[in-house]
């Protein structure tokens, strides 16, 4: 049984997805045992304690530099025997430490197709203001491992949304999660409690 460790900062309907696969038996070998946030106020730690998770809260701005704070979220993962950590709409940057204490071991949401629409800035409703700009006809989702380069690691699924007439950015946003992310992120982290995705360098293969 792997221990699953979310990060999130907002809302939360990504970890909502998460928890409501547990329950219904959609990821198995794997429980969500703490829920971690860089916000104090975001309804994710809501639904956690609905559910019976623990809770953390850890702020960048409560630590004097960017190594410190690297260095006590990785003793945290660490004392939570984390095997897997899930950035679900987790909006502070990881640093090096936790990233190389954890490779291959953090699975990340993105609200588009990476390599488009990602990288510095592209976070949140951004996307999706970038996506109707540029006109595209297609967007979606993609559940990716993170390694030091944002939004390069190695992607484990990716699901396609259409844009349609009309769209408002709020509107493609929760097209992208009802339709993509919430049925990818949970998939992903199944198949990495099963021990279904191997990593070949920056690709992965998924196991029948
Ligand atoms: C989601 O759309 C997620 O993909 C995005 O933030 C939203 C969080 O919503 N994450 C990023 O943009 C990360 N670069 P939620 O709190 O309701 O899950």
């Amino acid at each position: 049984m792997k221990n699953i460790v979310v990060l999130v900062s907002g809302g939360g309907t990504n970890l909502q997805a998460l928890i409501d696969a547990q329950h219904s038996g959609r990821i198995t070998n794997g429980a969500i045992t703490c829920v971690i946030s860089s916000n104090p106020n975001a309804y994710a730690l809501e639904r956690a304690s609905k559910n019976g998770i623990d809770t953390e809260v850890i702020r960048r701005r409560d630590f004097a530099t960017f190594e410190e704070y690297d260095e006590a979220l990785t003793e945290l993962l660490k004392s939570r025997q984390a095997d897997v950590i899930v950035l679900a709409g987790f909006m502070t940057i990881l640093g090096k430490k936790v990233i190389q204490s954890f490779e291959n071991r953090i699975i990340n949401i993105h609200p588009a197709l990476i390599p488009s629409f990602c990288g510095e800035g592209f976070y949140g409703l951004h996307v999706h203001e970038e996506v109707l700009r540029r006109g595209v006809k297609v967007t979606g989702a993609t559940a990716h491992f993170v390694n030091e380069i944002c939004d390069g690691g190695p992607i484990i699924l990716q699901k396609a949304v259409e844009i349609q007439k009309g769209d408002t950015p709020e509107i493609l946003q929760r097209r992208v999660m009802e339709q993509a992310e919430w049925n990818i992120l949970p998939q992903a982290v199944n198949l990495f409690c099963n021990d279904k995705i191997k990593v070949i360098g920056d690709v992965t293969e998924i196991l029948e």
